[in-house]
């Protein structure tokens, strides 16, 4: 997603019937308002939530939206989808179509996803970089042994995208199931790593990403994320 910003006078010329030019007598007359406070300079920074106000009439008032959902099975993660049901079909938001999906679940995989309408923000969460934590509750065919936890902190050579897996943790809950932390999201990630083992995964549900969890949401039903949520520093 690109960051949407834009200097205040080119955002004026192609919001209004003034000119670039025009905005350097609009600013010294003090008519134009960004969140709330007179704009002092033409060079000023219009970003993608600035509310921006000329003479009383609302030129942008772009709210930002976060949202976290428990995505049940058999239901896609794109926007839109003429067979099955979608995240967004989920979503009850004003602005839901504005929202894009931060980091995508398989058809039948459970549990957390992120949605929101800032890119800056998810652009930051899905940063390999940004190591974020992604844990997973899995079920598989096959029992467990403890080789499996070896080679997942070492990581799994991925032929196709040329890759090793980053160290990931494995907590061995049961003989068929188990917990898994990763901090990456490569395509089917989960299932190619237990593949190495020829074991299937039956069920995988994601319970959190960084310090957002699930936390008894309901599956099927979202909600607003918290300020400490979208705050935390990562
Ligand atoms: N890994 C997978 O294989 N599938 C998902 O949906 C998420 C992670």
């Amino acid at each position: 997603m690109k960051s949407k910003t834009s200097r205040l006078d080119r955002f004026i010329s192609q919001n209004s019937m003034f000119s670039l030019s025009d905005t350097r007598l609009l600013v010294a007359q003090k008519r134009i308002f960004l969140d709330g406070k007179v704009a002092y300079s033409t060079q000023q920074i219009v970003s993608e939530f600035t509310h921006v106000v000329l003479d009383g009439t609302c030129l942008k008032d772009n709210t930002p939206v976060y949202i976290m959902l428990n995505k049940p099975a058999g239901v896609v993660c794109a926007t839109k989808d003429v067979k099955h049901t979608t995240v967004l079909d989920l979503i009850d938001h004003p602005q839901k179509s504005e929202l894009h999906i931060v980091g995508r679940l398989d058809f039948n995989t459970t549990g957390l996803v992120l949605l929101t309408n800032d890119g800056a923000w998810s652009r930051k969460i899905s940063l390999p970089e940004t190591k974020l934590d992604k844990i997973y509750d899995v079920t598989l065919s096959k029992p467990l042994t403890n080789e499996y936890s070896e080679v997942f902190s070492r990581g799994i050579y991925f032929a196709y995208e040329n890759i090793t897996t980053q160290p990931a943790r494995l907590e061995i809950v049961s003989e068929y199931k188990a917990r898994l932390t990763l901090t990456e999201g490569k395509y089917h990630q989960v299932k190619r790593m237990f593949g190495f083992f020829q074991n299937e995964v039956l069920a995988l549900h994601r319970i959190s990403v960084g310090h957002i969890t699930l936390d008894g949401l309901k599956a099927g039903h979202s909600r607003l994320l918290s300020i400490p949520e979208i705050r935390y520093e990562y």
